[in-house]
């Protein structure tokens, strides 16, 4: 099958969180399993450059419609780890892509309204007719609609279109700005409860709900998540829709990367280790404090990677901080975030603690010092609010770094207590899960875990090994979405 993935983010040139993940890491898993797949992204001023091989303009006339009139882009493409990916840049006055950051300005839903109109427009004009484009969250919500009521008259009648859910929250709005800028024009059609009239505020334009709409089939990251967006607010204001359109709604439980991510081979580690030699992860963590500039000392490291925003259950990650260190632990986070959150707490308490040999706080995001963080740390942990599915736990799984998170998203489909799991035998349980989101609820769980590594060492090895033997890769999840296309592509 000929595959198109469009979306915001792709690791590592463009990642801001485990979208760019998923859509590096299912393209190649395609590609081994013998489909055809081209990645279209925009081209940010701000990316990995130097992940990219053999970039040029591949085609220099791209003009998209926009306003009534039309601006003139470039198309790019290189090579991103061996996957073919076409990078749009427009030469306008407003620089959609030329911001120095992926996210977060004041027009991001026209930034990547005009990103699905050239994504179009690209594929309409170059020629390209794939069975399948694959789009991914709110970024190219507009695509299916798009290609549906617009392009679909204009040669692209056969194209079927599969729309991943990575995050409900964000949704994508707008106004009717958003119609005459793309060509869609008639309000009175598009600001209708079965189209894109928000479920809220009647309004706005939202995108997601668009791309629920019409899209032939719909994702979303785990299968407890599809439930939990249909059936809790978690959906966002979603679910009702999702029911309407339930028979092509289904959850695929992400994989990952394991070329990417594997301490056997792991470029960004010093020392590589499998689950026959463990005893070398103790090298990594020695690295880490030196790294770091933590005491080396015998004393558990509990680590948190992620963005610092209120989805990840930042409050609780606060608190296992000196929760931690008064457990005579150490902790480790890695945390990435907008201005405002960073003002709230980061700086006190990076302040507060910076003497402290036992914490390091690093703001920013670092994709080598991650990789040396996983490798190192005894625990990871994942205290979410809400989480679709959630990698950081997966790859602690496959570095024997044993997991702590809430019982949630997709947290539920990976991580089995080791205390009690009714459905998992001891073997295979691989870390440790609490439901609430209050203070207590973490620190009995971190309790169980922390008494593991201290009173129990050998148990707490095994728990690790048993975390690694899980089989997170691709393969099984990839051949899932073939089966999706196949479905769509006959339909
Ligand atoms: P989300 O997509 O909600 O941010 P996930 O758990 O799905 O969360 O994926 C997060 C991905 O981003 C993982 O690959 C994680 O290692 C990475 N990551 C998150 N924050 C940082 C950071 N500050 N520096 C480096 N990598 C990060
Ligand atoms: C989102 C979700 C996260 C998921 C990721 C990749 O950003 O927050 O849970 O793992 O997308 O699908």
């Amino acid at each position: 099958m000929y595959i198109i993935q469009v979306a915001s983010e792709c690791a590592p040139v463009s990642k801001a969180g485990g979208l760019g993940d998923v859509v590096y890491g299912l393209s190649r898993e395609l590609e081994i399993q013998g489909h055809c797949i081209e990645l279209i992204l925009p081209k940010y001023d701000n990316m990995r450059y130097d992940h990219i091989w053999g970039l040029h303009d591949a085609y220099i006339n791209l003009w998209v419609p926009w306003y009534g009139a039309a601006i003139h882009c470039s198309v790019y493409c290189g090579w991103v780890h061996g996957r073919v990916c076409f990078f749009i840049e427009p030469h306008s006055q407003d620089n959609f892509f030329n911001r120095g950051c992926y996210y977060g300005c004041d027009d991001d839903n026209i930034r990547f309204a005009f990103f699905c109109k050239a994504a179009l427009e690209f594929i309409l004009q170059s020629n390209k007719r794939p069975d399948v484009i694959h789009c991914h969250d709110w970024q190219t919500g507009l695509l299916p609609v798009m290609l549906f009521e617009v392009y679909k008259y204009h040669g692209m009648e056969n194209q079927r279109i599969c729309y991943t859910i990575h995050n409900f929250k964000h949704q994508g709005m707008g106004g009717s700005e958003i119609l005459w800028a793309t060509g869609l024009n008639r309000e009175g059609y598009y600001f209708q409860d079965d189209r894109l009239k928000d479920n809220f505020n009647p309004f706005a334009l939202n995108f997601m709900k668009g791309g629920i709409v019409y899209a032939n089939a719909i994702t979303t990251v785990s299968p407890h998540h599809s439930w939990e967006a249909r059936f809790t607010p978690i959906g966002c204001g979603l679910g009702h829709t999702l029911h309407l359109h339930q028979d092509k709604f289904t959850g695929i439980l992400n994989g990952i990367n394991d070329d990417f991510w594997n301490p056997e081979q792991d470029r960004y580690i010093p020392y590589h280790y499998a689950p026959d030699s463990f005893e070398d992860k103790a090298k990594n963590k020695k690295a880490l404090r030196e790294q770091l500039w933590l005491q080396d000392v015998d004393k558990p490291i509990v680590a948190f990677i992620g963005r610092l925003d209120d989805q990840k259950g930042v409050h609780l990650v606060h608190h296992a901080i000196y929760y931690s260190l008064h457990k005579g632990a150490q902790f480790v986070l890695l945390g990435s975030a907008t201005a405002a959150a960073i003002n709230s707490w980061f700086w006190h308490e990076k302040y507060y603690l910076n003497d402290n040999p036992d914490v390091h706080l690093e703001l920013g995001f670092n994709e080598e010092l991650s990789h040396l963080i996983y490798a190192g740390a005894d625990f990871i942990l994942v205290p979410s609010n809400y989480e679709p599915c959630g990698l950081t736990q997966i790859i602690g799984l496959k570095y024997g770094t044993v997991p702590i998170v809430r019982s949630v998203g997709g947290l539920v489909n990976t991580v089995f207590d080791r205390d009690h799991h009714p459905n998992h035998p001891m073997e295979k349980r691989n870390g440790y899960v609490f439901n609430h989101t209050d203070y207590y609820a973490l620190e009995s769980t971190m309790d169980r875990a922390l008494g593991l590594w201290y009173d129990y060492p050998e148990e707490f090895q095994k728990l690790a090994i048993q975390g690694m033997a899980y089989d997170y890769s691709w393969s099984a999840s990839a051949s899932k979405y073939v089966k999706i296309y196949d479905m769509i592509r006959h339909q």
